[in-house]
């Protein structure tokens, strides 16, 4: 019979006894598979796994330090925080094309996460911490929050989530130094993997939080990404999301979230006109991303967003509601 319990017992002494003394790192998103993999090789080999938690400049609103200190305190891994965002944002600048802008986040993705990876094994190199295989190369070990539907079909992910899992290497790495792949999770189901994540004591804040796209917001930002709409769309979300939590939403839906587009419009704000953004709510319900309806938010809960949203942002006067389902719409508009 599976259970969390038996899951966690064999698969940490099988890590401990896959990786011996060896050193691990891991890449965090900030989501719940690659922090299940992660606490799992924790528990194993403790602080010989470095997780690198990346911030590509299109994280939701305080997500970098949310994910940092839930990673840390909560969860106790040892995290490598780096902040990329500069980088990344000076990449999208000028692009509109949504398949480009995947394109830049995950190569850049690759480059930041593979200097980094490669400055913390040639730390532990030096000092004498890797193992070695018999022909003498160094060892270290790479974890990946990898799902058994990615398995199978490893085109139910898109963009950098799927670069990831296909990036079985590090480049950049000392010459004579070996990545060998652990991926902890590679025969569970999502819902298991929160199941597995619960037993290991993580918070439901962690274990439920809906599905986030590699990509992040730069395909929620419709036309050009500049830190000004990076931050609008950042604010106008937040409410989204506040809002959804306090309505008691949030765990049933499957994504909500808000959109920046690049459409102007005429307002007025107490005697002022106003010309600014649009912004799109979307919300739906799904239970694989594959087809998805729309949700029909409470109207009281649609006006306070709105009404939020137009007091409290800055750079949008105007909010409508997208009512299309998945086919023929998608989730996101990029
Ligand atoms: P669409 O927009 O295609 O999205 O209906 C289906 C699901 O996939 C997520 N999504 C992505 N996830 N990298 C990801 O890791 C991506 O480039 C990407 N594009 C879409 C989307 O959020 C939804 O859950």
């Amino acid at each position: 019979d599976w259970t969390p319990a038996h899951f966690i017992t064999s698969t940490v002494e099988a890590i401990k006894k896959q990786v011996g003394d060896g050193h691990a790192i891991c890449a965090l998103s900030g989501g719940v598979d690659s922090a299940v993999a992660a606490v799992l090789v924790s528990r194993a080999i403790g602080d010989r796994l470095t997780c690198i938690f990346v911030n590509n400049g299109v994280l939701r609103k305080n997500e970098f330090e949310q994910v940092q200190n839930n990673m840390r305190k909560k969860l106790g891994l040892k995290v490598v925080a780096v902040d990329a965002s500069k980088r990344f944002l000076s990449q999208l600048g000028g692009i509109t094309d949504p398949e480009t802008k995947r394109k830049i986040i995950g190569r850049e993705f690759i480059t930041v996460f593979d200097d980094e990876a490669a400055r913390i094994l040639a730390d532990q190199e030096k000092n004498g911490e890797l193992q070695h295989d018999a022909a003498g190369n160094e060892i270290a070990w790479l974890v990946q929050g990898t799902l058994y539907p990615d398995v199978i079909e490893s085109s139910s992910v898109k963009g950098p989530s799927q670069t990831i899992k296909s990036h079985h290497n590090v480049g950049g790495l000392p010459e004579n130094m070996k990545l060998k792949l652990i991926e902890p999770l590679r025969d569970l189901f999502k819902d298991e993997v929160r199941r597995v994540g619960r037993d290991l004591g993580m918070p439901e804040e962690v274990l439920e939080r809906q599905p986030f796209p590699g990509p992040g917001l730069a395909v929620r930002i419709v036309g050009e990404i500049t830190p000004e709409r990076v931050e609008i769309l950042q604010n106008a979300d937040d409410i989204v999301v506040s809002e959804i939590k306090k309505a008691g939403l949030y765990k049933q839906i499957w994504q909500s979230f808000a959109v920046l587009l690049p459409v102007k419009s005429v307002g007025v704000m107490g005697d002022q006109r106003t010309y600014a953004y649009t912004c799109a709510v979307r919300a739906v319900h799904s239970d694989d991303g594959m087809t998805a309806d729309w949700v029909p938010l409470p109207y009281e809960v649609l006006k306070t967003i709105s009404s939020r949203i137009v007091n409290e942002v800055r750079g949008i006067n105007r909010v409508v509601y997208d009512i299309t389902s998945k086919p023929p719409g998608t989730i996101e508009w990029e």
